[in-house]
């Protein structure tokens, strides 16, 4: 059976991390990304910044002892919101929505929101698996695409 934990955001995880925000496919998924995931130097700024920042709640998913990729809060326009992003090799196994309904559980702060792509199916349905619902749809400069799209925001109902 798989194990599936979160834990505190180690420095050998960066690397792991900067490969998971460059994959192409992600990328493109995930839509509303860094200008340049190929920027190793911004990615490290970035990352040390949110690491260093008390409103922002951070955790490595550690999958049968690998890292998997990271789920993270932080304080939106609305409020807090969610994200997460793993590595291509640990999709469509239920990991996602393992590690946010874990780190949901760490994170108590309510009202908590979410936003993603209105094409990032796969994302959509974690949050809704979690317990998120539509509550908003606008227009937003997606790096990833060149262009404005549309993205969900959607709250979560206790
Ligand atoms: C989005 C992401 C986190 C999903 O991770 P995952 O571990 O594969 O997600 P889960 O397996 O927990 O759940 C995915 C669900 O979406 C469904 N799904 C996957 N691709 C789909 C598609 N193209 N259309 C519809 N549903 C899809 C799966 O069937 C599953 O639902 P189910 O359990 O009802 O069958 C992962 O693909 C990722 O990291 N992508 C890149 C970064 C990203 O997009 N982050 C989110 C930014 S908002």
């Amino acid at each position: 059976m798989t194990s599936i934990h979160l834990r505190e955001v180690r420095s050998t995880d960066l690397p792991i991390f900067f490969d998971h925000q460059r994959d192409p496919a992600a990328v493109h998924m995930a839509a509303f990304t860094t200008k340049d995931p190929e920027d190793r130097a911004a990615f490290d700024y970035h990352w040390a910044r949110i690491l260093a920042d008390d409103d922002i709640l951070i955790r490595t998913i550690v999958v049968d002892g690998a890292v998997a990729g990271s789920v993270s809060s932080y304080v939106g326009e609305l409020g807090p919101e969610v994200t997460y992003w793993l590595g291509q090799e640990f999709w469509g196994r239920g990991i996602a929505t393992a590690a946010l309904a874990q780190f949901l559980r760490q994170q108590t702060v309510r009202p908590i929101y979410a936003r993603v792509a209105t094409d990032n199916a796969a994302s959509l349905r974690v949050l809704v698996k979690c317990g998120f619902v539509i509550i908003d749809e606008s227009m937003g400069f997606a790096n990833a695409r060149g262009q404005e799209i549309s993205e969900y925001t959607l709250e979560l109902q206790t």
